[in-house]
């Protein structure tokens, strides 16, 4: 009998991979587990290379994980039970950009970063920003419902998404949604497949919303003495009604190893910081102001304009870092990413550092402070058992959701938070998204081992 490999290669040619060496990439991703390896993956090139794999797949019974660029963070893109790694890779059309609609037509390939300079030098913008834009692919923000910082003012992906082309396990092909902003003809399928993570069909083609390109945009760095300062400066600024595009924030912890670096341009006695960024057109430095003085009424001890282009890039690039830089700079990271109602936000700090001390980690914090989602990392270099590790990372959960929040804020559920799936949603509920499932890929074929317990 032919084999995996053997099948995908007379469909793809050299775009099926089999050797060990070259599928080595298609076992990882970005999420701290260890390697799966794929039996063999198919570097598919078209929505109906898509749905000839995924109707091979079909007749022989064969799992199947679609990937993107393998940036998430849960494992998502891991064949965890092996099979065929489904690439949308190579998958990098720009097929539409529709200025006068306000839309763009892409295939699931396409680089976020590439869309969103591509959409700007035509005075449009694409808002969904997640800090790996430069290396993680539309077809996986929609899997994953990605957020970003300026998730603060324009919302996540979902709010982009349009409409999708779909190819089913089996291979039939679906387009659902529409190419117009209003719509409510039948179910809202396009909410359903966004953030499912790749466990109900594979995306061809995605058709984005855009915005008018904002005019102008500025960036400050508000200077705290502590942490709990700088989160109820968030809730002030929320409170008095204040909308910048992004309100972030990084504790002591993501701090001091920033500090450690030495690359960034951190005034001495920094313990924490929010990084504020504003856009639109008139008004904006009345906006700006009134920001950094809300920033001072809440402790912050220097406001830092980013004054340049360079010194705004600067900025970001320090913040898109932190994750990287925490798992390169320990030997063991637990990277979660709870979200608490914004009010919860300086509770939840306080809480986390009780935790801190309680079990004596590090546990550094940053990210999306102004939506209430915060990166939590457990950061430690000497072994600790892995029990100890479980109960903290089950305790920061609890806490969030006694605070009102959920387990994840933007990188979803994957493989790393399937057994605490129960904690947040009832038997009945986890249920009824089993029979969804169910509907949508009857033998479980289709990303398995992934996002439902
Ligand atoms: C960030 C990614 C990890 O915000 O979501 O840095
Ligand atoms: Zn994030």
């Amino acid at each position: 009998m032919a084999s995996i490999y053997q099948k995908l290669a007379s469909l793809l040619g050299k775009r099926a991979l089999g050797e060990p060496d070259a599928m080595e990439p298609y076992g990882r991703d970005e999420s701290d587990l260890k390697f799966f390896p794929p039996e063999a993956v198919a570097l598919v090139q078209s929505g109906e290379e898509i749905r000839e794999v995924l109707h091979l797949a079909d007749l022989d019974g064969i799992f199947v994980t679609p990937r993107g660029l393998g940036s998430g963070k849960t494992g998502g893109a891991l064949p965890v039970k092996g099979g065929i790694v489904l690439s949308t890779e190579r998958m990098r059309g720009i097929h539409q950009i529709d200025a006068e609609n306000l839309l763009a037509v892409v295939e699931p390939g396409v680089v976020t970063g590439d869309l969103i300079s591509r959409v700007e030098e035509e005075g449009l913008f694409y808002p969904p920003d997640p800090a790996s834009l430069d290396v993680c692919s539309l077809g996986g923000n929609v899997a994953e419902n990605a957020g970003g910082p300026r998730a603060f003012k324009y919302g996540v992906t979902r709010e982009y998404v349009l409409g999708l082309e779909l190819a089913l396990m089996g291979g039939e092909g679906l387009s659902i949604g529409r190419r117009t902003v209003k719509g409510v003809t039948g179910m809202d399928l396009v909410a359903l497949i966004t953030g499912s993570e790749g466990t109900l069909a594979v995306i061809s083609e995605i058709t984005l919303k855009l915005l008018p390109r904002p005019q102008r945009v500025e960036t400050f760095l508000a200077v705290f003495g502590d942490v709990l300062s700088a989160g109820r400066a968030v809730s002030q600024m929320i409170r008095d009604g204040h909308r910048p595009r992004t309100l972030e924030l990084l504790d002591e912890q993501v701090v001091e190893h920033l500090a450690e670096q030495g690359k960034w341009p951190l005034p001495s006695g920094t313990a924490a910081l929010l990084l504020v960024e504003l856009d639109g057109e008139e008004g904006l430095e009345a906006q700006l102001l009134r920001a950094a003085q809300a920033c001072e009424a809440s402790g912050a001890r220097e406001i830092l304009v980013a004054t340049d282009e360079a010194r705004r890039r600067t900025l970001w690039e320090m913040r898109r870092q932190v994750s990287t830089m925490l798992g390169e700079m320990h030997r063991f990271r637990v990277a979660e990413d709870v979200a608490v109602p914004r009010a919860a936000i300086s509770e939840m700090l306080s809480r986390l550092h009780g935790l801190a001390r309680e079990f004596e980690v590090g546990i550094a914090t940053y990210g999306h402070a102004g939506d209430g989602n915060l990166h939590v990392n457990v950061v430690y270099d000497e072994e600790i058992a892995a029990a100890r590790v479980e109960s903290l990372i089950e305790a920061i959960f609890r806490h969030a959701l006694d605070l009102g929040g959920t387990l994840s804020g933007e990188h979803g559920i994957g493989v790393t938070k399937r057994r605490y799936m129960h904690l947040e949603q009832s038997p009945a509920l986890l249920a009824l998204q089993q029979k969804l499932k169910g509907a949508f890929d009857p033998r479980g074929l289709l990303n398995p081992g992934k996002l439902l317990p």
